[in-house]
Parts: structure tokens; sequence; C-alpha cells
């Protein structure tokens, strides 16, 4: 999915910050800047350093410190607050967690409503929670028999973002047409199939809500068992997929359009958020960065800034790679999203082009091979850490998950990085990384399998979903 929300663009940015700036000088002037600055005889008679109103004007000007470092305190103390919390890293803060094994994560109950686990069975599944509408049926086994997907990349292209209205609309419009040719291909009838799959968190609400609505219908009028699937779990999960000798614990470093994290797996519905990010996600960074410099952001930009990046240099622009001292693993893409605009406005000055987007190609290249450069540096450098810190732990192996998996630079590279520590890295294909109805169909056939479903009558959707686990697990990371 593509990052939400829309960018000022440079011109209004600045046109904004400048009329603030003249507004807040127009209010200080009556106060402050006009007796000290005035050079008439007649004031200046009056500005001597004794008088009583340069008394007042220094008492006015400390009390406007005090309040503005008032301000800055309260600021930072919000910032503190809310650190980490940005892409849904768990605190402790939120009131639903997803915890389908309960607290511990070992309180299914068998109730998963199929006959026998001991037969093959299938799931179909249904994804929607940001800008594809997708569906799959999974048989148990793990062979995807058949799947569909319908992109809303053309609807958002113009906007520049997910619009959720209008992502909405479209799942409406397409989810039952999706449904319909996963099942045709599988060459089933949903009454064939043995279960329903639905992502129900995180996600855009109203877009998981047209999904998980759906999902209900269809789940009590063919008394099918139902499974609301947590979207992030799902991701993790295909790495499984792919890799049916992958057994937990291992890590998992989750890199898509709304996360950053990195977790210890340790079975289903038990992750632990070792590090995540405090402010952007990568994917958000391949999005801003395609933006910047005028490239497809449709169907997220991630895939054009990495075609790009083929043909550049990739430390033609010096960029710093984020939190070097930081002795945790968590991330930030915030900083270097301004370092790579810096170095953009700075070539566009140099070139004497109006924008970033009107750089000739090479210099847009190289913008993009640096920028991807010391993005994945900086994953490289969090991941080294996340490894020493389950040394004495039996964990061995790297699932790499999320839609920027599908970027082949960040592959090999930690491909390289895994080797070089004795680990192995699980990644599914780049097409299973990105949203698509077979994450929510296999995700299903896990916790079936565990013997476990939900009721489909009480399944509500949420926009955030963190791993219950978190919070305790924070505490020393
Ligand atoms: O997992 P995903 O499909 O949706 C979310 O759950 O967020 O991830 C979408 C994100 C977008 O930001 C997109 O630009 C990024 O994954 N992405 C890539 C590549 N393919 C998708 N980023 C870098 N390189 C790619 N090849
Ligand atoms: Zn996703």
């Amino acid at each position: 999915m593509l990052a939400q929300g829309f960018s000022i663009s440079r011109r209004t940015a600045t046109a904004a910050t400048t009329a603030a700036a003249t507004s807040l000088r127009w209010r200080l002037q009556p106060t402050y800047n006009r007796p000290l600055s005035s050079t008439s005889s007649e004031s200046s008679s009056e500005s001597s350093p004794t008088t009583e109103s340069d008394e007042d004007q220094q008492h006015l000007i400390e009390r406007l410190k005090r309040k503005q470092a008032k301000a800055a305190a309260k600021a930072k103390a919000k910032r503190q607050k809310f650190l980490g919390l940005a892409k849904a890293v768990d605190r402790g803060q939120f009131s639903v967690t997803y915890q389908p094994g309960g607290p511990n994560g070992d309180a299914f109950q068998n109730k998963s409503g199929l006959p026998t686990l001991s037969l093959p069975f299938t799931v179909l599944g249904i994804e929607s929670s940001c800008d594809d509408t997708g569906a799959a049926v999974v048989r148990s086994d793990g062979i995807i028999l058949g799947e569909a997907l319908a992109s809303q990349a053309e609807i958002h292209e113009e906007w520049g973002g997910v619009v959720p209205g209008l992502a909405k609309t479209a799942h409406e419009e397409n989810l039952d047409q999706v449904i319909e040719l996963a099942l045709s291909r599988a060459n089933l009838t949903i009454d064939e199939v043995d279960a329903i799959g639905v992502t129900v968190g995180p996600g855009l609400e109203i877009c998981l809500r047209v999904g998980c609505n759906r999902a209900k219908e269809l789940a009590i009028q063919h008394k099918k068992p139902f499974v609301g699937i947590h979207h992030l779990e799902a991701h993790i999960l295909m790495a499984r997929l792919e890799n049916p000798d992958l057994q937990f614990p291992f890590l998992s470093l989750l890199v898509s359009g709304g996360h950053c994290q990195i977790l210890k797996c340790m079975g289903i519905g038990r992750y632990s958020v070792i590090g995540g990010t405090l402010d952007d996600s990568l994917g958000e960074a391949f999005d801003k960065t395609a933006r910047l410099l005028g490239l497809p952001v449709g169907g997220g930009g991630g895939p054009a800034v990495e075609k790009l990046a083929l043909e550049g240099n990739r430390t033609a622009v010096p960029l710093t790679v984020p939190l070097l001292q930081r002795k945790d693993c968590d991330f930030s893409y915030a900083g270097l999203k301004t370092n790579v605009r810096r170095a953009a406005e700075k070539l566009v000055m140099e070139r004497g082009v109006e924008l970033p987007s009107e750089l000739p190609r090479g210099d847009k290249a190289d913008i993009a091979a640096s920028f991807q450069h010391i993005a994945i540096r900086h994953l490289e450098h969090r991941l080294k850490r996340a490894i020493s810190n389950v040394e004495d732990e039996e964990i061995k192996t790297l699932a790499l998950v999320g839609g920027v998996a599908a970027n082949m630079e960040l592959r090999s590279r930690l491909e390289e990085l895994c080797e070089n520590h004795g680990w192995s890295l699980a990644v599914p294909p780049p097409r299973l990384c990105t949203d698509q109805g077979a994450m929510s169909a296999w995700a299903a056939v896990e916790r079936l399998k565990l013997g476990s479903s939900d009721e489909p009558d009480g399944q509500d959707v949420y926009a955030r979903y963190p791993f219950s686990l978190s919070a305790e697990n924070n505490q020393d990371s």
C-alpha cells in the first residue's frame, strides 16, 4: 500500500512558513521591536536602559522566553510519550491488542469449526486493508489454488497517495468480482471451500470494513468457520508458506508502507516487537522519494525508485545513516527523507531547474540509488544489533516480509548479512511480499491448524492493532 496523506508542495510550505513568520513579527512589534529599534530622537531619549518601559520590555521578553521553553518542553514530553507509537509500536497504550491465543498465546480453544484437521482443507482469504482488493483460495499444504487482485494504482496515482474514500468505493465495487475470480480460478464454489479468513486490522478502517463485512456475511450464510486476520501476522506468515521448514522462533523484519518493525516471532499470535520506527516507515520513505522525483507512485513508489536506482551511483549523493548512535533496534526515516529533499533542492539550484522532478535523469538516478543504499544500510545496522540481542537464543533465521521485501537490492544485501552471521534468510517471492489475498488465506490456515477460529458475528475491525506481547519486551529494547 502507499503511505497515506499528502505533503504540502515545497513552494506552498515555504510560502506558509514565511506568512507565519511575518504575522508573528507583526504581532511582536508593538511590544518589543519598535522601541528597541527606534531611531527617532524622541524615542532615543526615552530608551535609556534604565527606563521603566525597557524594564517592561525585558520582563516581557523573559516571559516570552519562559513560555517558549515551557511549550518546547511540553512538545518534547508529548513526543516522547508517542515515540515509536506512530507506526503502532505497542508500548502498552492500546486497549485492543492482537492476542488470538490469550495473553500467553497458548490458550487456543479447539473450535476451528472444521470437522477434521487430518485432511487437507481450503480457505478463501480476503484482503482490503488499503488500496488493493485481494482474494485467494489456499490449501492447507500451502498451495495457492486460485487468486485475484484488483489494484487501485491508477485511481490514486493522480492524488500522489491513497485517498481512503476512493479506496473504500473501489473495494466495494471490486470485491465480489475478485472473490468470484479467485474461486473460479481455484475451480471451487464458495460452498466447497472449508473456511474464510479476512484482514481485520491494522489498516484503513473504512477499507477493512468492506472486506470484513462481506467475509462475515459469507461465513454466516454458507456456515463456514471464520478467522479474523492480523495483517502484519499475515505478512510474516507468508515466509512460512514458501519455506515450510521455517519453524518458530525466528526474527522478522517487516517493512511495508505502514510499518517498519523487527519482531521476535515465537508462535502464531505470539510476536514481540523489539524495534519499531520512531516516525516514517521504510515504504513511506520510498513513496516520498518517488513523489519528490516525480516518479509513478500509484501502486507504491518503491518499484519506481528501485528501477531508477539501478542506473545511479549510490555514493553520488552524501546522506547520513540514521540513528547510528542509538543502542536499540528502532528505526527513523524522517531525517533521511529531509536529507534527500535537501540534496535534491541543492541539485535543483545547480542545474537551474524549478523542481526535483525536472532534474536530469542521471541526477534522479543518483538520488534514488543513494537513498536506497542508505535506507538499507540503516536496516542492516539495526538488524546486526537485533541479531546480537538474540545471540543466546535458539534463533538463527530472519524472515524478510512486507511490501518493501520485494526490493531486490534489499533481498540480496540481507542475504549477505545473514550469511555473514551464519543465519538463513526466509523471504517470500516478490509478488507475495506486497498485499494480496493469499496472505489472509494462509494466515487463516495457520490458525485453523491450531484449532482456532473466531465468531463472525462479533468481529470488528481495528485501524490500529498492535501485537500484545510487545509492551513488556520493549522495556529492554
Ligand atoms: O505490504 P504492502 O503492500 O502494503 C502495506 O501493508 O503497507 O507494502 C507497500 C509498500 C509501498 O510503500 C511500496 O512502495 C513498497 O511497499 N514497495 C517497495 C517495492 N515494492 C513495494 N519498496 C521498495 N522496492 C520495491 N520493489
Ligand atoms: Zn501489507
